[in-house]
């Protein structure tokens, strides 16, 4: 429930009271409404998603698909990097607005969903941008970390600032270094994504962090004790703690965090 004050996550559960009555389902269904309209690669990735698993309401949607898509136009990104592909929709957005010579490398644990992804890639006419690497992508962003000749993370954090930004510019001196990161895997890890993806980030470069409200959980006093809560609460402080970046929280859905690296 909305009324311009207070805010209440997307699950029905949490839906509360006003004066007005208004529920999220209403102001989301009205929203997506008036947001520009999937592509047809789009609207089969979410029906096959629907049809081959059991997991449809892990898609970020139309609404933060369009968000998505918006950022990578407004910052005129050429290099993204997405943890947790599942069937590649949030991908598909992140890619469609890449420039010619654009890349997207997508990081996903779960190697059934692999046809499924390719697929999805093949019809969006994007697979020429976009590249799956199947793993964890705890162990895929170390390989990544050593191509970019990034140190260890343990090692990277010994390192004073004038190493850190010399390391940083000689991966940028081969472009490999990032515009855009968006974490969405294991809310349980998002501290260590952050770690180890945060010097593959390029100065004002965004981290995009998905689901950081977890259902309201992280606001809820006393905090659940279950790992993705505490996770993802860990994370939310970390990051806003952190004078590296500046931070936003909006809203949407389950939470974005939209992180700027300064
Ligand atoms: C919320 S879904 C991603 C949804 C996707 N970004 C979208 O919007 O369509 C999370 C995905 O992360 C994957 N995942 C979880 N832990 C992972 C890990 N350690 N490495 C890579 N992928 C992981 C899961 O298999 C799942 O497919």
């Amino acid at each position: 429930m909305y009324d311009g004050l207070s805010f209440c996550c997307h699950s029905e559960r949490n839906v509360v009271k006003s004066k007005n009555l208004i529920s999220m389902e209403k102001i989301y269904k009205y929203i997506e409404e008036h947001a520009s309209v999937p592509s047809q690669a789009l609207d089969w990735v979410v029906k096959q998603t629907h049809v081959r698993t059991n997991h449809a309401r892990m898609l970020s949607g139309a609404t933060q698909g369009q968000l998505l898509r918006m950022l990578v136009q407004m910052t005129g990104a050429r290099r993204i990097l997405e943890l947790g592909t599942f069937t590649g929709y949030s991908a598909i957005c992140l890619a469609s607005a890449l420039p010619e010579g654009g890349h997207l490398d997508t990081l996903e644990l779960n190697d059934e969903l692999e046809d499924l992804i390719l697929e999805g890639f093949d019809r969006a006419g994007l697979s020429d941008k976009m590249e799956l690497h199947i793993g964890d992508c705890k162990e895929t962003l170390k390989s990544f970390r050593e191509r970019m000749n990034l140190p260890d993370v343990g090692e990277s954090s010994s390192l004073n600032d004038a190493e850190m930004s010399q390391m940083t510019e000689s991966a940028a001196s081969d472009y490999l270094l990032y515009d855009i990161v968006y974490m969405d895997a294991n809310k349980r890890e998002y501290c260590e994504y952050y770690d180890l993806v945060f010097d593959m980030v390029r100065p004002g470069g965004l981290i995009l962090a998905d689901n950081v409200l977890w259902d309201g959980k992280v606001c809820q006093d006393p905090l659940p004790q279950d790992k993705q809560t505490l996770g993802i609460a860990a994370f939310n402080d970390k990051v806003s703690a952190d004078p590296r970046v500046e931070s936003v929280i909006m809203p949407l859905r389950d939470g974005l965090n939209i992180i700027r690296k300064r």
